[in-house]
């Protein structure tokens, strides 16, 4: 159950609040340097992610790209910026301690909403006491029911008449897997925020690491419990569901009663990788409201590496349930 005690203040919000967001969708930054590790300090998972990490480093998630990524955003200015996961290699309490540093300079919490990936979870039960390092960027506008007794997820973030839901899928997972899950308690949860941000009237945008959709990922990377979130979104309905994870850029839909949702995966935005839609890209998505029907537009910002920043690659209208 929704905490109803700010009930009023949500509806003045819609009241007042111009009926236009922009949203910087951004994910699997993988932003920080496993460089000072050695590897008697990794067990069991992690020593096959730092050797991955070694392999590929001089190739993917670039610091200078994630660099320009900033620059970029104060140019573009987004009204809110979102992160769909995977902000570190192996979730390791230093990655976790770095990458808090770093969020400051992307926007202050209340401007930014982040979620976990599986690689911000990815060995042993001490990732949720990590994961509290970046709690102002995770965390609710209000205190929901679930809060009290589980985690930050799902996440509720109000900002005019867009409601930001935010999910966990990040889960430990055996040595090479990348699965996710939500579990029945968050799907019950998502269940309920669903159907009253639904009855508020807000737009709603769902945010997931994993792709909630077969075919994205193949099955060692795959949300085990895609089907019952997909029944849930049918269920209550949604306006618009984000994702990482797959490092390339997709759009999908998912079909419901009430029209087909859009469901895109926005690719890495820090990774420099010559092969096709692997480069560091992150969309914008455009909300206007014209009477009761929302219009969208996403444009994409690939990184250049001739020029050294982000350009303007495409633009194109998506349509919303
Ligand atoms: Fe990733
Ligand atoms: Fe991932």
């Amino acid at each position: 159950m929704v905490d109803v005690k700010t009930e009023g203040e949500v509806e003045t919000k819609i009241e007042t609040e111009p009926c236009s967001f922009s949203l910087a969708h951004l994910a699997d930054l993988h932003l920080t340097s496993l460089d000072s590790i050695k590897i008697p300090q990794l067990f069991n998972k992690r020593i096959l992610g730092y050797c991955s990490w070694r392999r590929k480093r001089r190739i993917v998630h670039r610091r200078e790209i994630i660099d320009s990524l900033v620059e970029d955003l104060r140019v573009t200015c987004p009204d809110h910026i979102t992160v769909t996961g995977d902000l570190t290699h192996l979730g390791l309490p230093m990655e976790y301690a770095e990458v808090a540093k770093w969020l400051p300079s992307l926007g202050a919490p209340n401007q930014v909403t982040i979620i976990p990936g599986n690689h911000d979870a990815y060995a042993g039960k001490s990732w949720f006491k990590s994961c509290a390092m970046w709690a102002p960027y995770l965390e609710s506008d209000i205190v929901l029911d679930t809060h009290r007794t589980a985690d930050f997820f799902p996440s509720l973030r109000i900002r005019g008449q867009v409601a930001l839901i935010g999910l966990s899928s990040a889960r430990p997972s055996p040595p090479l897997f990348a699965t996710g899950a939500l579990g029945q308690k968050q799907l019950a949860a998502l269940d309920t925020l669903l159907e009253t941000t639904g009855d508020k009237g807000l737009l709603r945008i769902v945010l997931i690491h994993h792709p909630p959709l077969p075919g994205i990922v193949n099955w060692r990377k795959c949300l085990t419990d895609s089907k019952p979130f997909a029944a849930v979104i049918a269920k209550r309905g949604a306006e618009l569901v984000l994702h990482g994870h797959a490092h390339t850029p997709s759009i999908a839909e998912l079909q419901t009663p009430s029209g087909m949702i859009p469901v895109v995966g926005a690719p890495s935005a820090s990774e420099l990788n010559q092969q096709a839609g692997r480069s560091a890209k992150y969309n914008i998505y455009r909300l206007s409201k014209t009477g009761k029907a929302w219009q969208l537009t996403m444009s994409i910002r690939g990184y250049s590496e001739e020029q050294g920043c982000f350009i303007s690659e495409s633009e194109r209208s998506l349509k919303l349930p």
